[in-house]
C-alpha cells in the first residue's frame, strides 16, 4: 500500500521511520538529506503496519533559460533491500510524478548511479549542461553534479544542453 500526504499531515512515528529507513538505505545519509525532504508531499510504501519506502517532493526554484522555473524535487527516494523490484518505487513515483505533473513547471532530481535506469525508464531525462547553484557569494558551478542530474520536462521547453541553477540550501544543493 501507498500514502500519499504533505509532511504536516504526516504523523510523526511514521517521518522517524522513514528518515530511519534512509539512514539504512543511504551510507552517506545526513540531517540536511533528511531536512530535504520536509516540506512536500511524501509518498510512503507499507508491508502490513511496516514502512519499506518512501519517497517526496518539494517545491524549489531553479533558474533556467533567464526564468525562476517552480520545480518538484524529488528527494529521499528508497526502498529497503528486501523489497526491492516489486514495483514499490515505481508506485510511490507514480503519485509523485502526478504531483510534479499538475503543480509544476518541471521535476527534477539528482540521480544515485543505482538509479538511473529506474528514472530514464519512467521518462527522466540527463540534464546535459552545466548545473551550478544560487549561493550567497552568487552563482558557483556545481561540476560534481554534472551528469547527475534529471528532469522531468513539463510544459515549459528546456534546453538540456544549456545551465540549470538550483536554489540554496544546506548540505548537498543538489
Ligand atoms: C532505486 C530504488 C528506489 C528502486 O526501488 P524499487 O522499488 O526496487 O523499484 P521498482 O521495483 O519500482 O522498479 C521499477 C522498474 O525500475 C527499473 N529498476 C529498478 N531498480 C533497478 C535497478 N537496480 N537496475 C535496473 N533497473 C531497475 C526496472 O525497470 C524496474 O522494473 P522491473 O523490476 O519490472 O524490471 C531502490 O533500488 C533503492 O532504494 N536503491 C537504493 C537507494 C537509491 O539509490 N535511491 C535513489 C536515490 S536517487
Amino acid at each position: 500500500m501507498i500514502t500519499v500526504a504533505h509532511t504536516a499531515d504526516v504523523e510523526p512515528a511514521t517521518l522517524s521511520a522513514a528518515r530511519a529507513l534512509l539512514y539504512d538505505v543511504f551510507d552517506d545519509m545526513d540531517e540536511h538529506d533528511w531536512e530535504h525532504s520536509l516540506g512536500g508531499v511524501h509518498a510512503v510504501a507499507w508491508d502490513d503496519d511496516v514502512l519499506v519506502g518512501h519517497a517526496a517532493v518539494v517545491q524549489r526554484r531553479l533558474l533556467h533559460g533567464g526564468r525562476a522555473l517552480r520545480a518538484g524535487y524529488i528527494e529521499g527516494v528508497g526502498v529497503r533491500a528486501d523489497h526491492r523490484r516489486q514495483g514499490l518505487a515505481a508506485a510511490m513515483m507514480d503519485a509523485l510524478e502526478r504531483v510534479v505533473r499538475n503543480a509544476y513547471d518541471l521535476g527534477a532530481l539528482g540521480a544515485t548511479d543505482e538509479a538511473v535506469p529506474f528514472y530514464t525508464g519512467r521518462g527522466w531525462k540527463l540534464w546535459e549542461g552545466p548545473a551550478s547553484a544560487l549561493t550567497p557569494d552568487g552563482i558557483r558551478r556545481t561540476p560534481d553534479e554534472d551528469g547527475a542530474i534529471y528532469v522531468l520536462p513539463g510544459a515549459v521547453p528546456l534546453d538540456l544542453a544549456g545551465e540549470l541553477t538550483c536554489d540554496w540550501r544546506g548540505g548537498d544543493v543538489w
